[in-house]
């Protein structure tokens, strides 16, 4: 079914909303950097993620844990400067959050503050709802995290699909409710089956975003260094790859060094 698409200048969490109540699908892609979040705003994205898989994907960590407030604070603020009209959610990084809703609201400020990022996205249901709770009361848009939450991989041990058996599938669901009665303004769903997220989509009335959930949901989000082709091992079936970057920049490269080791460049038209 295709939908109108309502022009809008500038994303808001009510935006979203409202695209969600008119059948209109959500794009969302992370960014990290000034560069590339600049093309992905002026390329029509509806939501730039700024998300803790910067972890692996910028700093080349094996998982999303070590990377901290002020390398987030870093990165989110240089994705601020470049965008015109995207929504701009902002990871609260492991650890400065869980357990501590003072300490949840003191990080969630910080990112505000110091990014002027629009929202954050914290991992968990039940287990952090207080934490969600105490962020909302400063006014600040929350979207919430279920299925695979990469910073409880040490739980998990695996990064295989999540909740596949009843148990795990209730709770996620009863935890989606739960994120949408403390005021949350969207859901992240990742690698879950896709009956489950439908009937967590079609349950709650706040937008959910897909990541290896299959299409009966409400938007999608992929991370922009696996859509491009530059993490070329990384290989989810739910991934789709619209460029293969690795290869092209590996030949631009190559091609630059040859032509240096050549003295083929810099060519007479290209000195002064
Ligand atoms: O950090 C991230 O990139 C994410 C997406 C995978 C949703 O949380």
């Amino acid at each position: 079914m295709s939908v109108a698409k309502k022009e809008y200048k500038k994303i808001t969490t009510n935006s979203v909303q409202e695209m969600k109540r008119n059948g209109e699908k959500i794009s969302m892609l992370t960014a990290y950097d000034y560069t590339l979040a600049k093309i992905v705003d002026s390329a029509g994205v509806d939501i730039i993620l700024v998300g803790d898989s910067a972890s692996n994907v910028m700093a080349g960590h094996e998982t999303t844990l070590p990377i901290t407030l002020d390398e987030m604070i870093y990165h989110a603020a240089s994705v601020v400067r470049a965008i015109d009209r995207c929504l701009v959610v902002v990871d609260l990084p492991f650890g400065t959050y869980q357990g501590d809703t003072k300490n949840a609201l003191k990080s969630a400020i910080r990112i505000m503050k110091e990014t002027g990022g629009h929202a954050v996205k914290l991992e968990g249901g039940v287990e952090i709802i207080d934490s969600v709770k105490r962020i909302l009361t400063a006014g600040i848009p929350v979207m919430g995290h279920l299925g695979l939450t990469p910073q409880s991989i040490y739980k998990f041990g695996t990064y295989t699909v999540r909740a596949k058996e009843e148990e795990e599938a209730n709770k996620l669901l009863s935890d989606a409710i739960a994120l949408e009665k403390a005021g949350c303004f969207a859901i992240v769903l990742e690698k879950i089956p896709r009956a489950l997220a439908k009937k967590v989509a079609e349950t709650i009335s706040i937008p959910v975003i897909g990541i290896g959930a299959g299409p009966d949901v409400d938007g999608q989000v992929l991370v922009l260094h696996d859509m491009l082709g530059m993490t070329h091992e990384f290989n989810p079936r739910f991934l789709r790859r619209y460029l293969n970057l690795f290869e092209d920049i590996n030949g631009a490269v190559q091609s630059y060094v040859s032509d240096v080791k050549s003295r083929d460049f810099p060519n007479d038209k290209e000195s002064y």
